[in-house]
Formats: C-alpha cells, structure tokens, sequence
C-alpha cells in the first residue's frame, strides 16, 4: 500500500514539477517520500533557493507561509490545511503591537513559529539553530522576543548582555518534558548524554548535556563518538536518527513528547495535494513584504548550532 501510494506521489511529483519538503517531526512515512527533511531553518533556506515550480509543505502551517513568503512565484500547497502550531497562535499582530507600545524603541526578535502578521511586526526573526547569534547581532540592550518565553528564557542565558522582554508564549508539547524524565532517564541510561530542544523549560535545559535545534541534534548525534542518546523532543525527529545512523541507539525522553499537528499529514494527503493542487498558501502585499525583510534578515545570520 506505502509502496503503490509513494510510486504515485513520485509520479505526479515529476509531472507538477514539485518538490516535497518535510518537517524532522513528519512521521516516517512522510519523511522518507521527501525530497528535503530538515529544521526551520533547512526548510526555509530549501524553500528559498528550490526551483521547483510547486512546493508540497509537510509541516504546520507556519512553515509552510514562510516558504510562500520567500517564494512569492511559486505555489505552496499543504496537504493539511488544519495543521497549525498552538505556540504560533498564541500571539497576534495587535498583541504584539500593544507590547511594543509599552516598549517603545525596542526592536522585536520573533521566533519564526508565529505568523506572517506577526513577522511582519517584527525586525527580524530566528530559529531554535540561531536564537542567541540573532539576539546578538542587535546593537540594542533592550529587546522584545516572542512568542516563546522557554526559548526567550534559555536565549537569555546566552546573551546576558541583553534584556529579552518576553511574551507569554510555549509549545504544548515541549511543555510535557519535565527534569523528572531526565531523572528517570539517567537512572535507566547511565552515562549517556541527553539532548533537548531549546523550547524545553530551562529547568529541563539546566540538567541536559545539550540543547539544540533538531538539526542541530542530527549534527551532534554524527558527529559524536556515542553509541547511544536520550532524545528530548518531539519524537517524529527518532525516525531519522534512525536512519542517518545504523548501529546507534535513540531513546525518547518521554513518549509524550509528541506534536499531534505534525502528524496530521499522510502519504494519502500528499497525494490528494498533488492531484487537486491544494491547499494553496499564499502570503500577499505589505504583509509579505515585510515578513519576508524579517526573514531574510535572519538567513543573513545562518546556523549557530
Ligand atoms: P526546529 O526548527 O528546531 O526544527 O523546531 C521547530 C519546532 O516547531 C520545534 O517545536
Ligand atoms: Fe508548534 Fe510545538 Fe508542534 Fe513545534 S512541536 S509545531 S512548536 S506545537
């Protein structure tokens, strides 16, 4: 059945002229039909530079608007158009705007998992791979970053030269790792080293070894001498430690970890997207305009970790 259904999406791939980009949490089967599977940061430079006429966007919808926004002349389509991510729905351009007006002067960092209206309010954004080089990089000491207070609070640790105004944002998902589950972990795994994902709480950061983007923490896994790791974040991203490094182990930090927006894509929806090219994204006028100066701000900084 996978078989036959991936045989078809790589047919009509071909003939729409497509490229299909997945998000480390896809599920696997997704991941493995993808041309490109990344962080935010991989995603948006391969949707910036593709020239694919067509982009199939498998992630949550955030994602898929930054890629329209910085390729205006493509089409952008998402299989799943319900695939939102709740820590980017917490703020909205008049809730950032209200934050401004109470500091005013202070230029705004914002994570890219918010809105095109959003970013758009914003100077410039930054990924979990360059949160702090991007904080860094502003001449200002006084800086507004949103939405993620989690990230903003380990981003602050890393400049504190800066003072980070936050907002009250997080992610659902990395919320439900707790420093018990590290605990619990080393007790099961002795000596081996934990990663986690900087939208941890920075109690769970504190007690980890490292704390990276996702393909941050592909790099390290590579990289490393280790035979085994505890991996805390969302645990789509095992499948392709999985398969980037047979004869290493992975063990989730907690089975909770899981993103249910990012597994509402299928191989059948991918399809359906290609057969009916849709959903569309599209991001338009000013909006776009300036979401896409905040953007590409950022890529001018890169990777950090
Ligand atoms: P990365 O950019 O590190 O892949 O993180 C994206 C995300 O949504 C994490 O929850
Ligand atoms: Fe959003 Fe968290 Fe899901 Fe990432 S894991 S998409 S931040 S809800």
């Amino acid at each position: 059945m996978a078989g036959s259904l991936a045989e078809k999406i790589n047919k009509l791939k071909a003939s729409r002229r497509a490229v299909i980009l997945a998000h480390n949490y896809q599920p696997g089967e997704v991941q493995d039909i993808a041309d490109y599977v990344g962080d935010s940061l991989g995603l948006s430079i391969e949707a910036a530079k593709t020239t694919a006429q067509v982009i199939v966007f498998c992630g949550v919808d955030f994602m898929a608007e930054t890629a329209a926004i910085l390729s205006p002349d493509k089409t952008v389509l998402v299989p799943e158009s319900g695939a939102g991510c709740p820590m980017a729905n917490m703020i909205d351009a008049e809730k950032l705007r209200a934050l401004k007006r109470e500091h005013p002067g202070a230029p705004v960092v914002c994570y890219v998992n918010s809105s095109a209206a959003v970013k758009a309010e914003s100077d410039i954004c930054c990924t979990s791979a360059n949160a702090a080089a991007v904080v860094k990089s502003l001449p200002d000491q006084e800086i507004i970053f949103v939405p993620d207070k989690f990230l903003g609070q380990n981003t602050q640790k890393e400049a504190p030269e800066k003072k980070l105004i936050l907002f009250n944002g997080y992610c659902p998902t990395h919320a439900k790792i707790m420093p018990q589950h590290i605990e619990q972990a080393r007790g099961r795994h002795q000596g081996i080293k934990v990663l986690v994902h900087p939208e941890c709480r920075p109690d769970v950061v504190a007690l980890a070894d490292a704390a990276l983007s996702t393909d941050g923490m592909i790099k390290y896994v590579k990289n490393s001498n280790d035979r085994e790791f505890i991996i805390g974040t969302e645990i789509g991203i095992i499948h392709r430690l999985n398969k980037e490094n047979p004869g290493k182990r992975f063990y989730p930090l907690t089975e909770l970890a899981i993103c249910p927006n990012m597994k509402m894509t299928t191989l059948e929806k991918v399809l359906w997207s290609l057969e009916d090219m849709g959903t569309v994204i599209r991001v338009d006028g000013t909006i776009r305009e300036k979401a896409e100066k905040a953007i590409r701000r950022m890529l001018a900084i890169g990777r950090q970790d």
